[in-house]
């Protein structure tokens, strides 16, 4: 795939040719067959440029400078819980000596709280991949930064949409339970038509949900958290429709991507979400054939 982001620089060409195809390969393997370690790679963290810092420091500020007066509370939380800084591209694992101070990934902080990681890929990966990850209480994260040129749009991931957009939020006990059942629920589904309600239901929660707290409305989806100009417009624009958060309703509402959203779905808490996704995997699970279920 045609990348506007360069990967290769922080993974080698070959690992990361191994973990695409490993990756790519899951779309035809059976989920108890799927080993999402193949598909991780390893983020060479002094490959990082100063330009990469700066460019993750400048997209940072931005979005801090209103995020206290946007975000969901539990959001915020978590970005304090997971030492998310604004002084360089996050580190993933482990420790080391960086411009002279010791820093440590932001899955050490993540791990005691909820058990998820954040792990390396090389890029897109194919939904049951995806899903298999999730399933484990992984998040696939890609960790190339977009250049500067691309600082207010990128059409594909990069790192500061996963991390800082969506990685907060696994610090929460009850969302990070919410998307491993999401993960399970979507990798046993053999039906085309489940996988695409379930996709709709990941981007009108994860990538674009809002939440009522206190009165207020509130961003907590990755793609909002991340885009300066869509968060605004989805909290005060008079120009989109905001629903009551109904799963059935998500999954019959179908999405552009590319545009701002026509239609977000409010939540009244991540305990409705979660018990929501757990009703939902169970009639899932159980339409299943037995043979099929483990
Ligand atoms: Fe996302």
């Amino acid at each position: 795939m045609a990348s506007e982001i360069e990967y290769t620089k922080i993974i080698s060409d070959e690992e990361c040719a191994k973990a695409q195809a490993a990756a790519d390969a899951a779309s035809h393997l059976s989920a108890d067959q799927i080993d999402p370690p193949t598909f991780y790679v390893h983020q060479n963290y002094d490959r990082y440029t100063d330009e990469n810092h700066a460019v993750w420091r400048e997209l940072y500020d931005r979005r801090w400078s209103v995020l206290a007066s946007q975000a969901s509370q539990t959001f915020l939380a978590g970005l304090e819980a997971i030492n998310l800084v604004r002084d360089r591209v996050p580190m993933l694992d482990g420790q080391q000596t960086w411009k002279g101070q010791q820093i440590n990934g932001i899955n050490t902080y993540l791990w005691p709280l909820t058990r998820w990681q954040s792990r390396a890929v090389p890029g897109y990966l194919p939904a049951k991949a995806f899903f298999a990850c999730l399933a484990r209480r992984e998040f696939p994260t890609t960790i190339a930064i977009r250049p500067r040129d691309k600082m207010d749009y990128l059409p594909e991931p990069d790192i500061f949409h996963d991390i800082f957009g969506h990685v907060p939020l696994h610090a929460d006990a009850v969302f990070a339970d919410f998307l491993q059942t999401y993960g399970k629920a979507a990798l046993h589904c053999d039906d085309p038509a489940d996988i695409e309600r379930l996709g709709r239901l990941f981007w009108f929660t994860v990538e674009f949900g809002l939440i009522r707290e206190k009165g207020k409305l509130r961003i907590y989806g990755s793609g909002l958290i991340s885009s300066h100009g869509e968060a605004d417009y989805a909290l005060n624009s008079p120009v989109p429709e905001r629903r009551p958060f109904d799963l059935d309703r998500v999954c019959d509402t179908t999405f552009e991507i590319d545009k701002f959203q026509p239609i977000y779905y409010v939540l009244e808490s991540f305990e409705q979400l979660r018990d929501a996704m757990n009703n939902y995997a169970n009639r899932v699970l159980n339409s299943r054939p037995a043979a099929a279920a483990h």
